[in-house]
């Protein structure tokens, strides 16, 4: 079996086949993971480079990680030391690193399109590794993961997303990944924080953070993106947190045991307390881990498919 896309651009353009391809594989780099030996030569002779024109703690190490434990041979590149600060377009930047004999591309970058931008001038594999308010895939895609190995399956449960909605690729992609594998979503945040015509994409909007948590499986709690926001959204980051912020009381007054999930980087204090970001409800780390199982599944299945056009 085989994936049917060349480019990982957005969940938007994936099937549910994909999907599902992608997380069994993933279960079995997993495994691997956990062994004592943890590299396999599945990607040896094939080379990446890691583009990054935004800043990024997990995403970077992850996929630098994945890249490692599959053999490949890795180029890192960070915008703020390369010769883009000469004026050097976007497009020649990539052109040249290609002409290293480059196999596959994994980038990041602030403005929204970018990675879809480059693939209609380069032909080796990209992987959008964030693009500015648009999409994260991988990130959905091991939150969908992570969800799916909690309650062992994903069709009927009920998730809800909470904070800044406008301005997160982490909601946008994870809306697009859970509605596809039969989730149910709600949004919960200031209105202000919401995209207009958020339910066309077949979520509801929930304003009561105590309704929205009462009725849910899992909270995904965003941050709250302020290097994103040309104006004030919010009154202060005080109000924010008393009325969205999720503490150990609000977790304790509802009826059930949820789930808590957050993408990173957290604001401690501000979408939640320590005590919930370190509590047994929360699956944080257990996010940052499957993100090297389903980053390695990617970076397998699309190199595969370039070894299967080359036979
Ligand atoms: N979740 C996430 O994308 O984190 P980084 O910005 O640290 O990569």
């Amino acid at each position: 079996m085989s994936i049917t896309f060349k480019h990982l651009l957005g969940i938007k353009n994936l099937k549910k086949e994909d999907i599902n391809l992608i997380f069994k594989t993933a279960d079995n780099f997993k495994e691997i993971i956990n062994r004592p030996i943890r590299k396999v030569p599945s990607l040896r002779d094939v080379t990446i480079a890691n583009l990054f024109f935004e800043n990024s703690t997990r995403t970077r190490l992850s996929f630098e990680l994945a890249e490692k434990r599959l053999s490949a041979d890795i180029i890192n590149f960070s915008a703020s030391s390369s010769s883009l600060k000469k004026g050097e377009t976007l497009i020649d930047t990539v052109k040249n690193i290609l002409a290293m004999k480059v196999d596959m591309i994994v980038m990041r970058h602030p403005d929204p399109g970018a990675s879809t931008f480059l693939s209609r001038y380069i032909d080796v594999p990209i992987i959008n590794a964030g693009d500015g308010a648009h999409e994260h895939p991988t990130q959905a895609l091991l939150d969908a993961y992570s969800i799916r190995e909690k309650y062992g399956k994903l069709q009927g449960r009920k998730v809800v997303i909470i904070g800044d909605i406008l301005h997160s690729r982490v909601a946008l992609s994870n809306i697009f990944c859970l509605k596809m594998l039969g989730v149910n979503v709600k949004v919960c945040g200031p209105l202000t924080l919401m995209p207009k015509y958020i339910e066309l994409l077949g979520v509801s909007y929930e304003p009561d953070l105590n309704k929205a948590l009462e009725w849910c499986d899992v909270a995904n709690v965003l941050r709250v993106q302020i290097e994103r926001q040309d104006t004030s959204f919010l009154p202060s980051i005080k109000e924010y947190s008393n009325m969205y912020g999720l503490t150990k009381e609000r977790l304790n007054s509802i009826s059930k045991n949820i789930t808590v999930m957050h993408p990173g980087p957290i604001n401690r204090g501000v979408e939640l307390t320590s005590d919930v970001a370190d509590s047994k409800q929360s699956i944080i780390l257990d996010q940052v881990e499957n993100g090297v199982a389903i980053r390695m599944s990617v970076l397998y299945l699309l190199a595969n498919n370039i070894q299967n056009k080359n036979v």
